[in-house]
């Protein structure tokens, strides 16, 4: 099915959908992105999506060429028009095309160039894999130093989630200093005793609006949470591990660099806060 995409104000066949060569976004990654989840053809944490999106934008002097409430409309349309009852709306947002290519940022009046298009994944909440759990590797993190903001520089994350396949798994932790950063897109939690442990935010990770929301459901629930950083030993000797983002809602991880995170099956912890993650986010879906 050929779908219809958003580009720069128009919808359009994704076919017929064309940036330039000259767009900063493809020679320079200068540029952002979110992808926000549909589940029952409504969005998911939309706000978040679209308060981290400015902050990206402003982070990086970047102009916002929409609005938000024109934001939640676009995304609205693409759900109505391409039949999205589960699956995914990816928005990117990039410097726009300079006349030509130059380090430097274009003058002012470069219009950024906007695209969102949707990603039907029916069954993404009742997923088989979260039933029995993925396998990861540690790797090193060598990203730049702001990961906080959600760049579309992705080639490590890429590289990373290829040295997992070659490895038998399913995706990659990365480690600086010693300690677990994040995965390749998405954040890691482990659970040690009851308490659910999770690196505490800074310049270091991707501010994740799933993690946001997986804490304060927690918290709720009244799960102690610890937000630090945790070693690779520490995550196979906890009695389980898990990663969130938006486009795997909560996901038990069920081995590291080959060993079983405790019985080596998705753990109470994960699965419960799946289901409170996915019930609480459609109550609030709009
Ligand atoms: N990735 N950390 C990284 C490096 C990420 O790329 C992501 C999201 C997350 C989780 O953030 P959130 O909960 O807001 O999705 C953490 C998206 C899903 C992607 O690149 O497809």
């Amino acid at each position: 099915m050929i779908r219809t995409v958003y580009l720069n104000g128009t919808y359009l066949p994704e076919n017929e959908a064309k940036v330039s060569i000259f767009d900063r976004g493809f020679l320079f990654a200068d540029g952002v992105y979110e992808v926000t989840s549909v589940l029952g053809g409504k969005l998911i944490d939309f706000q978040g999506h679209a308060l981290r999106l400015a902050r990206s934008l402003s982070e990086l002097g970047m102009r916002n060429p929409i609005e938000t409430a024109d934001l939640l409309e676009v995304h609205r349309e693409l759900v109505r028009v391409n039949d999205i009852d589960e699956g995914l709306i990816y928005l990117q947002i990039t410097r726009g095309a300079a006349a030509d290519r130059d380090f430097a940022y274009p003058s002012e009046d470069t219009l950024p160039t906007i695209v969102l298009f949707t990603q039907n994944k029916p069954g993404l909440a009742d997923s088989p894999v979260a039933k029995v759990g993925i396998k990861v590797i540690s790797i090193a993190d060598q990203r730049w130093g702001r990961r906080d903001i959600k760049t579309v520089q992705l080639l490590y994350p890429s590289m990373g989630k290829m040295m997992a396949k070659a490895a038998g798994c399913d995706d990659a932790w990365m480690v600086e200093d010693g300690a677990v950063t994040e995965g390749t897109s998405n954040n890691a939690y482990i659970v040690k005793d009851g308490k659910i442990i999770t690196r505490h935010l800074s310049n270091d990770i991707l501010h994740g609006i799933t993690r946001a929301a997986v804490l304060r459901f927690a918290r709720e629930a009244q799960m102690e949470v610890e937000e630090r950083a945790f070693t690779v030993a520490e995550a196979q000797n906890a009695d389980e591990a898990f990663f969130t983002s938006a486009s795997a809602f909560v996901m038990p991880v069920v081995e590291l660099d080959g060993q079983a995170i405790g019985a080596g099956i998705p753990g109470p912890v994960a699965i419960r806060l799946r289901e409170i993650y996915l019930d609480e986010s459609r109550k609030i879906a709009i």
